[in-house]
């Protein structure tokens, strides 16, 4: 890998002009807090009679030639994402951080399949976002494949719920590290190989919880003792730093690169997302399966967005519109509206200068990397 400058090369005005120009917000206002919370309870009460029309499971359209990265696929969303594109014909990988469960589920899946086709074109590779060095020892031993990427999903997640507050090796808080920083560093990194897959995609698996979000881009890490932590708030903010870091990278990937980046509420699912929460609440949790989805409903939104035919033109549609956000699709497979603060484009800005200095990228290392150069980064050089 070479080196490069860090200084931006496009016309994109800087972060800190922009920031300059209003005073600094240092919280969601009260109303849109309260919006917020409406809509995630609207979302609960009637995501089953807004997704009433989605067939279960989703119906996909040809993925023969479709080579996709599912991350986290060991659990809950992520693990019935990877098995359908793998059954629908896809060549699956799944990126996990437990090697030998995604083995043992391999092995299980190719023996339920077996007799109804060709073997699943499916494999397994490390990858544990709570290490950067390891995002990065990943995207390189896949780019060294030489070979085509047309779809990533970022599904791996993590809401420790009541937990306190902790930090990865990296020194970063753990939601923003799992939920945005790593995956923002490994869709960065895959560019080689989205760019030989274009037209391609990138797919984050976000989160209705992000409209009561908030992202303090000083204080990205919530340590400067303005805001007390809570999970709720280090979850939020992960996924609207998400969302907002999308929508910058939407914005300056040039059509000729093929690449588009779409953020999916995959609604409220019952999965291990509520392994910490109390035994009592967890039992509450599974009790409610009117209200809540399966894994197989919670997948379709992800796996809508991975493979309609029209998802790029949507984007670009987007893009063209000069919207402030990039493409949101909601639980029920509709487009979306992200939430209010998601679409203030003065810290979109800032988030996605910030989010590239925390993975040590340069500030114009999209732009090299279309450009076909190489580009440095800070993690990845010791092995663990
Ligand atoms: N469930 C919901 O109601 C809901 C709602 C909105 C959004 N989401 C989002 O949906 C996505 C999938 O979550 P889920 O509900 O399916 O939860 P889940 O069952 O807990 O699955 C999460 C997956 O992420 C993996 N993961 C966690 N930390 C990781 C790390 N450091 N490195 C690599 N992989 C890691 C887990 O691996 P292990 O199997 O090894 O633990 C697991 O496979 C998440 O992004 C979540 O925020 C979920």
């Amino acid at each position: 890998m070479e080196t490069t400058s860090s200084s931006s090369s496009t016309s994109s005005p800087s972060a800190a002009e922009l920031i300059s120009k209003s005073k600094r917000k240092e919280a969601l206002g009260w109303m849109e807090w309260l919006r917020g919370w409406l809509y995630v309870i609207y979302e609960m009460l009637f995501q089953r009679i807004l997704a009433s029309h989605l067939q279960n499971p989703l119906p996909l359209p040809p993925v023969n030639d479709l080579t996709c990265i599912v991350t986290g696929s060991t659990s809950g969303i992520g693990r019935e994402i990877a098995r359908q594109l793998a059954e629908s014909g896809a060549h699956v990988v799944m990126a996990v951080r437990n090697l030998k469960a995604a083995n043992e589920l391999i092995q299980k899946w190719q023996e339920e399949w077996s007799g109804k086709g060709l073997p699943l074109n499916i494999e397994a590779m490390e990858l544990d976002l709570l290490s950067l060095d390891s995002v990065v020892r990943f995207a390189e031993a896949w780019n060294a494949r030489l070979g085509p990427l047309h779809v990533l999903i970022n599904n791996a997640g993590i809401f420790s719920i009541g937990e306190p507050q902790k930090f990865s090796k990296d020194g970063y808080e753990e939601h923003m590290q799992v939920n945005h920083l790593a995956p923002a560093l490994l869709s960065i990194l895959l560019f080689p190989s989205l760019i030989r897959g274009s037209p391609s995609r990138i797919i984050n698996v976000n989160s209705v919880m992000h409209y009561v979000g908030f992202v303090d881009t000083e204080d990205m890490n919530v340590v400067s003792g303005r805001r007390k932590y809570t999970s709720l708030m280090g979850y939020s903010g992960s996924k609207l730093a998400q969302i907002k870091f999308s929508s910058i990278l939407q914005k300056r990937l040039p059509a000729e690169s093929g690449i588009n980046v779409v953020c999916v509420s995959p609604g409220i699912v019952s999965t291990n997302v509520a392994r910490d929460l109390p035994k009592i609440v967890q039992a509450a949790y599974h009790l409610i399966p009117y209200f809540i989805f399966n894994p197989q409903e919670g997948s379709r939104s992800t796996l809508f967005s991975a493979t309609d035919p029209q998802m790029p033109e949507y984007c670009e549609l987007l893009k063209a519109d000069d919207w402030p956000v990039c493409a949101f699709i909601s639980q029920d497979c509709r487009p979306a509206n992200p939430s209010e603060e998601a679409h203030n484009i003065e810290t979109s800005y800032k988030v996605w200068e910030k989010t590239l200095d925390l993975v040590g990228l340069p500030l114009d290392a999209v732009e090299r990397l279309v450009e076909g150069d190489e580009v440095k980064c800070r993690y990845g050089a010791q092995e663990e």
